[in-house]
């Protein structure tokens, strides 16, 4: 008989991996709480919530049990024309969490999608007033994602280039990471943004994700936002991975003084069971489509946007993230990252170790530099995989992005790992 990974092999093809090198898939079987299970029992600490998607610990009970009520219930429908409970009360709810401003939600069911519409509803927003503005602002290190609008809004990552022809042009500021790199920042957007011809500025809030794990703070991204404000240019807070407790509060955009205009949300929604996202909008934003015209509607929809299970599933992930012991596993996590982040600080073999809420990174000096296709990161993904943790390093940079249910015994085989991993980088590459 063929091993699951034997048949995975024959047929499947895996996203972000290139096939003929790669190694077999390992064959997950179940998952319970901050681990994953292989068939031969093998336990895991998904120490990277599972691409960031996963918030109270696999096969959590509570959602499960939502989710089947749901099922049994209404399972879909059509969401133009027809609405249904779990739509309008997630909405509602999630509402409570957002800037004051956010006023319209509009579902879909990725990441991507949600950034997508983000970017269309800017776009369509000058468009239907009458007034012609075609550029896009964006960091440099972004990443929004793979459909065609995403990868347009996303840095040089070296993925897209096969596309590279077919991407509208988005013009670029440095993520403001640092002082000078700030200053940098708010002289460009000043620049681009004197054209007159920008409709949006779109940026991951506090965390550039697949980027680098790169953090900055919210009085510069206030700065940023008033300044595209000034010239009457949109900004989309693309909160994809920040969102739903990852920085600390239930959004990155929580912290800021100054508000998005848009929002796009999607992997924490549903606890990390079911794929959905959200895009939401001001009301300013809302008004510029709402007309007897019906060309100016917004035409978009997916078949399974609103889908009612991924509702269920968003309103029972919200009931634990809103709840006391959820809260307090937050702030557990993050001292413990503090307390740990301290330790490290000034270790030889470290360019970096920096902390925003629950998300913990630390980047490797080495001769190549920061990059994705670092050489070094299949040593360390498979460093970490021995020890039986999952960790997926961007390049030369290592993060800990874990579920919220994470034991500190299991934070401390992590912090272990990463420890005794210092050791090892040091005796592969020399502390640079
Ligand atoms: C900030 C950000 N935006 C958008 C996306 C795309 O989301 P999805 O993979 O669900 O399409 C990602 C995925 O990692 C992300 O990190």
């Amino acid at each position: 008989m063929p091993t699951l990974s034997e048949r995975d092999n024959q047929i499947i093809w895996h996203p972000y991996t290139q096939m003929k090198t790669a190694a077999s898939p390992l064959p997950i079987v179940k998952g319970e709480g901050a681990y994953l299970i292989d068939e031969d029992g093998r336990r895991y600490i998904d120490a990277v919530a599972s691409w960031w998607v996963n918030l109270h610990g696999h096969g959590h009970p509570y959602i499960a049990d939502k989710i089947h009520e749901q099922l049994m219930t209404l399972e879909h429908v059509i969401f133009a024309g027809f609405t249904h409970p779990p739509a309008v009360t997630i909405a509602e709810r999630l509402q409570k969490h957002l800037p004051d401003n956010q006023a319209r939600v509009f579902f879909s069911d990725n990441g991507s999608t949600a950034v997508e519409i983000g970017i269309k509803m800017a776009r369509q927003y000058f468009f239907n007033q009458g007034i012609r503005r075609s550029k896009l602002i964006a960091f440099d290190e972004a990443f929004h994602g793979e459909t065609f609008g995403a990868m347009a809004a996303s840095g040089d990552h070296n993925f897209f280039r096969a596309f590279q022809d077919d991407l509208f042009e988005v013009w670029r500021i440095p993520a403001p990471v640092d002082e000078a790199k700030s200053q940098e920042a708010l002289a460009k957007l000043e620049a681009h943004l004197k054209t007159g011809e920008v409709y949006a500025f779109i940026f991951e809030p506090l965390v550039l994700g697949a980027g680098g794990m790169l953090m900055y703070t919210p009085e510069i991204l206030d700065q940023l936002i008033a300044l595209c404000h000034r010239y009457d240019v949109l900004c989309i807070a693309d909160e994809v991975m920040t969102g739903f407790g990852r920085t600390g509060t239930t959004f990155a955009s929580n912290q800021l003084k100054e508000q998005p205009d848009i929002m796009a949300m999607s992997k924490g929604l549903t606890g990390g069971t079911l794929p959905l996202s959200i895009t939401t909008c001001s009301a300013k934003i809302f008004d510029a489509f709402w007309s007897d015209d019906k060309m100016k509607a917004f035409f978009h929809g997916h078949s399974y946007t609103a889908n009612p299970v991924g509702c269920a599933a968003a309103l029972a992930s919200l009931d634990l993230l809103e709840g006391d012991a959820c809260q307090a596993d937050i702030r557990r996590i993050m001292d413990r990252h503090a307390a740990f982040a301290e330790k490290l600080k000034g270790h030889a073999t470290l360019k970096r170790v920096q902390q925003t809420g629950t998300i913990l990174a630390i980047e490797f000096k080495t001769a190549e530099g920061t990059s994705y296709f670092n050489q070094l990161r299949d040593k360390l993904y498979f460093f970490f995989l021995d020890r039986d943790i999952l960790l997926r390093p961007l390049g030369n940079v290592i993060y800990i992005l874990p579920p919220y249910c994470m034991t500190d015994e299991q934070l401390d085989l992590v912090y272990g790992a990463i420890e005794d991993c210092l050791t090892m980088v040091i005796a592969e590459v020399g502390a640079v």
